[in-house]
């Protein structure tokens, strides 16, 4: 018997997610060290030093449940954002926040838009629950809003995915694009912002979509501590939505979603905003480093918004091999219908040297 058959036709369609190649495992593949990591756009400074000992101490009470309603963590992010508890869901990252807005929102054959080249989670999320995904043809590997929004309403869909910035193109849409989006559609298609890369917008381009709640009701911000706050092992992010909304997502919630040392860790992250600011700092740096090292090798790239850029190589799956056996690991994206691009997540300096020095290695060799 063939016990993939007994799951329905929606399930078996699924192309599963991939992820950036471990460093244990390359070592175990290569049987060498010192392998640098840059394929999950994960903070290379680790996390706060306040993360950290609040971990310590949120273990002494491991034995016990966590708090359900995640107290802490809400009224931190009440009394940082102003959103009352009743409009905030917590997230087992915030991959989670897709998953359950997609879950409380969507059942078979109800269509979600999202763009083309877009985050990988969000036709996943769509299609776990028998959703149809309507992937919108990008501009220059962006989300093409106009274009999104006449699919939106064509298709009558019931949710709208945007990135911004987009992972893994590293695009942005400015605060007034998305306005106008935003007054455009009809208020009963909700629409999930997704800002894992928020903290990482260059300051000319912030924008306070928090404001928003107030005017759009069917607007889900969703963010995460994963990035800029360096706890991605750890699983933390949260939406705030309108309360209604919030309600609903809430239902479909496992009650102990988020573990009790990520609730600790993240109210003590979010108190230390020169963490962030050193973050945000080291990859401003980092990615003009990179770019100038890609402009130096003549390659080209799609400038980026977050702690990650793409750029067009040739034979992109061999480079990548190739940049492997050097030991650095970057992502290859061909599953994003990109295959003559690879991804690299921004490191610290001498990561990202490693990276271009590998790089102009593996371009001088005779194929
Ligand atoms: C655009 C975007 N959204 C959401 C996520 C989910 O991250 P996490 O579940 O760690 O918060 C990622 C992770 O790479 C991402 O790139």
């Amino acid at each position: 018997m063939n016990y993939s058959e007994l799951a329905p036709a929606y399930i078996r369609a699924i192309a599963p997610y991939q992820p950036g190649k471990p460093i244990s495992e390359l070592e175990r593949e290569l049987g060498i060290t010192g392998i640098v990591k840059l394929a999950s756009n994960e903070n290379p400074l680790g996390c706060s030093p306040r993360a950290v000992a609040a971990m310590h101490q949120a273990i002494k009470t491991i034995a016990l449940y966590p708090d359900g309603n995640g107290f802490e963590l809400k009224d931190a992010l009440y009394r940082r954002y102003g959103v009352a508890h009743a409009g905030i869901v917590l997230g087992n990252g915030s991959n989670d926040m897709l998953e359950l807005a997609a879950r409380a929102f969507l059942t078979v054959g109800d269509k979600a838009v999202y763009s083309a080249h877009a985050f990988a989670v969000y036709p996943l999320a769509t299609q776990a629950v028998g959703g149809v995904g309507v992937s919108v043809p990008a501009i220059g590997f962006g989300h093409d809003l106009k274009a999104m929004l006449r699919a939106a309403i064509e298709h009558k869909a019931k949710l709208v995915f945007i990135a911004n910035p987009n992972n893994p193109t590293g695009t942005f849409l400015s605060a007034a694009d998305l306005l106008e989006f935003m007054r455009a559609l009809p208020p009963q298609i909700l629409v999930v912002l997704d800002e894992a890369y928020n903290e990482y917008l260059p300051e000319e381009n912030r924008y306070d979509s928090v404001s928003w709640l107030k005017e759009f009701p069917n607007l889900i911000i969703s963010r995460t501590f994963s990035k800029a706050y360096g706890l991605a092992g750890l699983r933390v992010g949260y939406a705030f939505a309108n309360a209604q909304v919030a309600d609903m997502i809430n239902r479909v919630r496992q009650p102990f979603n988020v573990n009790s040392v990520a609730q600790a860790a993240a109210v003590a992250a979010l108190q230390d905003e020169a963490f962030v600011r050193q973050t945000h700092e080291l990859n401003q740096r980092g990615m003009k480093h990179i770019v100038a090292g890609f402009a130096k090798l003549g390659l080209e790239h799609i400038p980026s918004y977050g702690n990650f850029v793409s750029f067009k190589i040739r034979d992109a799956g061999r480079v990548y091999r190739r940049l492997l056996e050097l030991g650095v690991i970057v992502r290859p994206i061909a599953s994003y219908d990109m295959p003559d691009y690879l991804r690299v997540s921004i490191g610290l300096e001498s990561e990202n040297e490693n990276f271009l020095s590998a790089l102009q290695q593996i371009l001088g060799e005779k194929q």
